[in-house]
């Protein structure tokens, strides 16, 4: 065999058996991350490329990782070996899809080493190499190593042999992508079920914005109606972003006196103003390493605002009372049900501050806007907590409880919804939710009479939901037996006229049931 054979390893024959030798190996490899692994150890023990690194341009292609080392998959530096397009040598391989060779590594090169694999070495005296990872003609990665310069004689074949090697490899890093993106929307998919319940192309959207920044530490800006999930989706971020192993502390600006909400944020010194007994540090000093949601952000009083902006401008602030100047490093997510927009114009909130939280904004939609199929997937989820909270086996709401719950307009939104289940999930004495243990708001909303007919408003409510009730019951015959109007009737001890015609009186579409 050709690999038996000990063969001067600059020769072409050495690189042609070598990558012979990669082409046969990968060709039975499955991992994708181990075979590349595997060839990155081969290159160095067998050409003296060192400090192999492979590095995989992300599904969005806004990302690049160091992704792979000669050691294997690294865990924990992960984090630190992340480009941008374009950012360091390896990002501008990628971007431009060029082989690129460095006599020497400069600062002004622009060299990064992200990997940190090089630390404590003479860069002057490294000749280092960098040469793109295509699949299909497009750049998805880069294969990047060095040598000692005094061993380089022929830099234009080293570039060849490693484009060769990066062209076999290709398919592997493009798995390996993959991998990486299974991995990715695995992680956002665990860390969202059941908490941020919804399946929704807007929810999808939702999700899919959240996972994307928060890997990074832009400020977020969440908008939408009381209820919508903001809260929810604010600890969501945190705990898919690096941060996840700090605090996320969240402040609501409206929620605290105007005169402590200073001092709440940037904490205080002893002596600071009548009460401050003892030097307390503030939200954003207990926030290192971690997240600040300051929920309600529309209630900032205006020299708050100023502060905050400084915060965002420069990571800086002092504590009230006081003149050592603290370094932030937490990240700003922020929240409102407010127009901000309108709350600039009319002055009460300052546009700088505004345009500097809106970096990444995120609307939070109404959950009337969400459609059925997301409203019954909450709705199932609250019955399944509440149930087992309240030690109750309730296993399903009835078509007529569906009816009502999916035709209201839920102004309150997720929370109303959430209170609305709670309830019912009270009056339940079986193990069914029925229509009539949803509040009075969503039984008026399903059937009202026509103006004119009964008397006073009093007694329009009171029909109304006895109409609700009859309509409950008359469903829930004719889904039993299969939409046969004589069977519900007898059912009901009606006769079939009756029937007949509270079907037409009510407007229930008998037929869905057949
Ligand atoms: N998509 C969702 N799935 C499950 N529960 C949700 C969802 N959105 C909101 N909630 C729940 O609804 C309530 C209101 O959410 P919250 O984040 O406080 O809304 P907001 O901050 O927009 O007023 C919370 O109890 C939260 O757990
Ligand atoms: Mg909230």
């Amino acid at each position: 065999m050709l690999d038996t054979f000990p063969v001067p390893s600059n020769t072409a024959c050495a690189r042609l058996g070598l990558l012979a030798r990669i082409g046969r190996f990968l060709s039975t490899e499955d991992d994708a991350a181990s075979a590349l692994s595997e060839v990155l150890r081969w290159l160095d023990r067998d050409q003296g490329y060192a400090r192999g690194v492979v590095t995989l341009l992300n599904d969005a292609e806004d990302e690049i990782a160091a992704d792979i080392t000669a050691a294997g998959v690294p865990t924990d530096t992960g984090i630190l070996m992340r480009y941008r397009p374009g950012e360091g040598i390896t990002g501008r391989a990628i971007a431009t899809n060029t082989p690129i060779y460095l006599a020497g590594v400069k600062p002004k090169d622009g060299f990064l080493d992200r990997s940190g694999l090089r630390q404590g070495l003479d860069l002057a005296r490294l000749a280092f190499f960098c040469v793109p990872i295509q699949y299909r003609g497009k750049a998805v990665g880069a294969l990047s190593a060095d040598r000692p310069l005094s061993d380089v004689g022929d830099p234009e074949g080293d570039l060849r042999l490693l484009s060769e090697v990066a062209y076999l490899v290709g398919p592997f890093v493009q798995r390996r992508r993959l991998e990486d993106r299974l991995e990715a929307y695995q992680r956002v998919h665990v860390a969202t079920f059941d908490r941020l319940v919804g399946r929704s192309p807007a929810m999808e959207a939702v999700t899919r914005l959240a996972a994307k920044v928060a890997g990074v530490d832009t400020s977020v800006l969440i908008t939408g109606e009381t209820g919508t999930g903001k809260g929810v989706l604010a600890q969501l971020i945190h705990d898919l972003s690096p941060r996840r192993a700090g605090p996320c502390i969240e402040v609501n600006c409206g929620a605290i006196p105007e005169s402590l909400v200073e001092s709440e944020l940037f904490g205080h010194e002893k002596g600071a103003f009548t009460g401050a007994a003892a030097r307390r540090a503030g939200v954003f000093e207990r926030a290192q390493g971690g997240t600040v949601f300051l929920d309600e952000i529309g209630e900032l009083p205006p020299a708050v605002q100023t502060r905050l902006l400084r915060v965002l401008q420069t990571k800086r602030f002092e504590r009230v009372g006081g003149s050592e100047t603290i370094v932030s490093d937490a990240r700003i997510i922020a929240a409102t049900n407010r127009h901000l927009e309108g709350d600039i114009v009319a002055g009460r909130f300052r546009s700088d501050l505004y345009y500097r939280l809106n970096v990444f904004p995120i609307h939070m939609p109404p959950l009337r806007e969400r459609g059925k199929a997301d409203m019954m997937l909450l709705a199932d989820a609250f019955v399944e907590r509440f149930s087992r909270e309240m030690g109750k086996t309730i296993v399903r709401i009835d078509t007529p409880a569906i009816d009502m719950l999916t035709a209201y307009h839920w102004p309150g939104n997720v929370r109303e919804m959430e209170n609305v289940i709670e309830r019912a999930a009270v009056m339940a004495e079986g193990d069914v939710i029925h229509g009539h243990h949803l509040p009075p708001s969503l039984q008026l909303n399903r059937y009202q009479t026509k103006p004119g007919q009964g008397a006073s408003s009093e007694d329009r409510g009171f029909a109304d939901r006895v109409a609700n009730f009859e309509i409950e019951l008359i469903t829930e015959a004719l889904k039993d037996t299969s939409g046969n109007q004589s069977q519900a009737a007898k059912r009901l001890g009606l006769s079939k006229r009756m029937i007949q015609y509270k079907i037409r009186l009510y407007g229930i579409d008998w037929q869905r049931f057949k």
